[in-house]
């Protein structure tokens, strides 16, 4: 017998480019490499309506492909429909997919550039807050399936994101909430973010705020992903808060994902007071930093909690693993019955009131 061995490929070096202005500044300089099979833009209605104009000031001419905005269409009808879009426009080996939206068309964008021709180039311009601080950085790319999110999906790292804060003048205040939401979480694990958050605790939503600190998150979210591009180890700390998120959407919630991250912290946070060695003061300004960016939004119902079972990183039978925050910096991982963590939720929830 013999035994041949090849080594993994290399990971695609993704260049993240963050500046005002950058929409303009990166992209008009792609047209003529687009046209004629060069390449497609992707994007979603809502986005193609508040930025058609641009579009065709700078890409006039380029393929365009328009999904329906909105999570219930991340699905492999908009991914099969959109390669169709691919065909049809000529693209090649060396062509590439610009990705213009929110992470649903990131991500399917993503996947997209993936399959066609086994691996094209990809370009992101995420154009929500948590697309730009979470989704766009990383390489992954889903769509959901059989009721199951991201259930089909790929790591592919795009060539380039082009970051620019210019979309953060059209997002609804309630999407900006949700890029807060993985914001201090990245503050819960790295404290030059964690301080700048507390300083402007009152100054949260101000665009010129999040403009400042949109390129250290990404910076951050990058150095950890480096570290461990295919999630088999460290990038796990990012799940911190995110049992519990993931708990509350199952439950049926109507709030955002970002909102559950917010609260996940929250109620994660009294559990690694009542279980690890945390520090009491770090924890007291996270859970200011979460309620400042709720502005009093409704504590959400913790019925569905048993439902975190079916979390994907739930590995263990009838146990619950969560990344709770602990200290600054400091992440605990923690495992319950699902019992216990049902009945522990239910008393934060009354304490949380
Ligand atoms: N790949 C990853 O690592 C990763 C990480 C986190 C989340 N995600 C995925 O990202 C998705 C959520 O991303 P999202 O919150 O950006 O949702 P989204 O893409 O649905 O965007 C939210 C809404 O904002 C609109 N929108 C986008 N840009 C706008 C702008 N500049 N002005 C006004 N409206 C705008 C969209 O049309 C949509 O209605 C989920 O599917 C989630 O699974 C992926
Ligand atoms: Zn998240």
């Amino acid at each position: 017998m013999r035994t041949v061995r090849i080594k993994e490929r290399q990971e695609r070096e993704s260049v993240i480019v963050c500046r005002k202005n950058a929409f303009h500044a990166e992209l008009a300089p792609l047209r003529e490499q687009l046209l004629g099979g060069g390449g497609i833009v992707f994007t979603d209605s809502n986005v193609y309506a508040l930025y058609r104009k641009e579009l065709e000031k700078y890409l006039g001419g380029v393929p365009l492909f328009v999904m329906p905005a909105g999570e219930e269409h991340k699905n492999s009808e908009t991914l099969f429909a959109l390669l169709g879009a691919m065909q049809e426009a000529g693209l090649r080996r060396n062509s590439m997919l610009v990705a213009l939206g929110g992470g649903v068309v990131g991500d399917v964008g993503g996947l997209a550039a993936d399959l066609y021709m086994r691996g094209i180039a990809c370009v992101q311009v995420p154009t929500t807050l948590l697309a730009q601080t979470d989704s766009s950085v990383g390489g992954k790319t889903a769509v959901d399936f059989g009721g199951v999110k991201n259930l089909i999906g790929a790591f592919h790292q795009p060539s380039r994101v082009i970051v620019d804060p210019v979309f953060l003048k059209t997002l609804p205040r309630r999407e900006l909430r949700c890029g807060l939401g993985e914001i201090v979480k990245h503050g819960a694990l790295c404290t030059p973010i964690f301080e700048k958050l507390q300083t402007n605790r009152e100054n949260l939503f101000s665009l010129s705020f999040l403009a400042e600190i949109v390129p250290e998150n990404i910076a951050f979210k990058a150095s950890v992903v480096r570290q461990d591009p295919r999630e088999k180890g460290l990038r796990k700390c990012l799940n911190l808060g995110h049992t519990t998120a993931h708990a509350l959407e199952l439950g049926g919630t109507a709030l955002s994902h970002g909102e559950c991250v917010l609260w996940g912290l929250l109620f994660e946070g009294k559990l690694a007071e009542r279980h690890c060695h945390a520090d009491g003061k770090f924890l007291s300004s996270l859970y200011a930093l979460c309620r400042a960016a709720l502005e009093n939004g409704e504590l959400p119902s913790v019925a569905g909690a048993r439902l975190a079972l079916h979390d994907k990183k739930n590995t263990a039978a009838g146990k619950v693993v969560l990344t709770v925050p602990a200290a600054p910096e400091k992440y605990e991982l923690m495992e319950l019955s699902s019992e216990q963590y049902e009945r522990e939720l239910k008393e934060i929830a009354e304490e949380l009131c």
